[in-house]
């Protein structure tokens, strides 16, 4: 039992089926990757989860958590990249593991990653949903309540409809095809960035250095505990991972596109962070849409209404680019084996992992429909966390097992790198609340079940193995 878990599939026999079975178009090049990787990192985590990780976590310290979070994911980046370099099929970490860890742990790092997208998907749209009711509120118009909140959230609503609305739309475009949609990513991303930048250039000049003081007034563990929060907002730069199979030129072109992103959207967090907690003192940034808040102290209402209309933007691209990371995932794991066959059917005509898409889109919007945001928010990212240590654990295990393997990009300063990256990622992890470690015990419980009913038996590695182990039995040749 114990080999069946452990088995490893061989890079070769991954990169032989990438080369030879891949059905998907080969179609994004380096600008789209790194757009697809902004697209899917700047969203909620800046636009709504900054203000309340300041005022409930780390105050304006929570500049220092961006250093922290983000240095966290530039060490499992280049991690991240190394592999994407070596074995650039879609599946990402799932792959990985496969490739380096066995089976078993390939299970929990593909389940994780399920955890990750999915749940980001559903409360990237509750933060989406929370900015639309803005831009009406913004013109005098209140939307109900009872349809733009959650019966959990506060106050209480029936069902989020925005946000079940925005998964729906965004799965339709999905299925239509991924050229399409990442010709419709990049517009969003520039789009943002936009935003972005003009929000720092209307405010920057009304920042205030006494709204700095007390720089750390939750102490060292707040600005800690606020790093673990707002992680979420660094989530996102191994979806490009996923995409590998339709990349034009995979090796060069996975790490110019998870690192560049990441290195873009570190740099606009940082003044983002430095700016809002500048101008707005931050015990009052706890709101739905903080920088829209932030704006508005500055009266320049107009402004306000449109960044709102530009936060929308920029958070509907990392709907956009959770929901495409997730049915590849699925995909590629049930090419394994690992999960029923019609999770692997591609649209005859689209080339896209429709089936999947369709089931992924609908399950977010009735998770967006009917959960509250902070629910969501802290599980993603110790899913994520947990999925990036593991990551830099492969990059490790697998320099001593397989040495031989052409590495086109090369974590430098190895073995430090790997291994700042597993006990960075967690640290991050142990400075969330426990309610959380209990809510990724009970998925990975569900995960495990799941597993051991369907995947452990229907294996293709091991079912391979298995035969091949009764044809010496009988004395055949193999
Ligand atoms: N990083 C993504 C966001 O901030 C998930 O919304």
């Amino acid at each position: 039992m114990l080999e069946r878990l452990f088995r490893t599939k061989p890079v070769e026999e991954i990169l032989r089926e990438a080369h030879t079975g891949t059905e998907l178009k080969k179609t994004l090049g380096p600008v789209h990757l790194i757009m697809l990787g902004i697209g899917a990192i700047i969203g909620a985590g800046i636009f709504v989860l900054t203000g309340t990780a300041a005022a409930e976590h780390a105050g304006p310290s929570i500049i220092l958590s961006f250093v922290l979070a983000g240095t966290a994911c530039a060490l499992a980046g280049l991690c991240y990249s190394e592999f994407a370099s070596m074995i650039p099929v879609s599946g990402s970490a799932y792959t990985y593991a496969y490739a380096t860890m066995g089976e078993f742990f390939a299970w929990i790092i593909g389940w994780d990653l399920i955890l990750e997208y999915s749940f980001a998907a559903s409360t990237v749209s509750i933060g989406w949903s929370g900015y639309f009711v803005e831009v009406f509120r913004s013109q005098g118009v209140n939307l109900p309540a009872s349809l733009t909140g959650s019966p959990w959230s506060e106050p209480a609503g029936l069902f989020n409809l925005p946000a079940a609305f925005i998964c729906l739309f965004l799965t339709g475009v999905l299925i239509i095809g991924i050229k399409e949609s990442a010709n419709f990513n990049a517009t969003i991303v520039v789009i943002k960035i936009g935003v972005v930048l003009l929000f720092l250039a209307a405010a920057t000049g009304y920042v205030k250095a006494t709204n700095w003081h007390p720089f750390m007034p939750f102490g060292f563990d707040g600005m800690v505990t606020g790093a673990g929060v707002i992680f979420f907002a660094y989530i996102g730069f191994d979806a490009v991972s996923t995409t590998a199979q339709e990349a034009r030129n995979p090796q060069r072109d996975m790490p110019i596109g998870m690192l560049g992103s990441l290195a873009i959207c570190t740099v606009l967090y940082l003044a983002v962070a430095a700016v809002m907690t500048g101008v707005v003192y931050y015990k009052e940034l706890g709101v739905p849409a903080p920088i829209a808040l932030a704006i508005r102290t500055l009266n320049m209402p107009w402004l306000s209404t449109f960044i709102s209309l530009g936060a929308i933007a920029g958070i509907t691209s990392v709907i956009l680019v959770m929901l495409l990371g997730q049915p590849r995932i699925f995909y590629t794991m049930a090419k394994d084996g690992l999960l029923p066959p019609f999770a692997a059917k591609v649209h005859p005509r689209f080339r896209t992992p429709h089936i999947t898409t369709a089931i992924t889109g609908t399950a977010c919007a009735l998770l967006a429909g009917l959960t509250p945001i902070n629910q969501l928010g802290h599980l993603v990212s110790i899913g994520t966390l947990l999925a990036f240590a593991l990551v830099s654990g492969g990059v490790l295990v697998l320099r001593y097992t397989r040495p031989d393997l052409p590495r086109p990009f090369k974590v430098p300063g190895f073995p430090v790198v790997p291994i700042l990256g597993v006990l960075a990622c967690l640290y991050l992890m142990s400075s969330l609340p426990a309610v959380t470690w209990y809510r990724l015990g009970i998925w990975m419980v569900i995960g495990f079940v799941i597993y051991f009913c369907y995947g452990y038996r229907n294996s293709h590695l091991n079912r391979r193995a298995v035969e091949a182990a009764e044809r010496v039995g009988r004395g055949e040749k193999v």
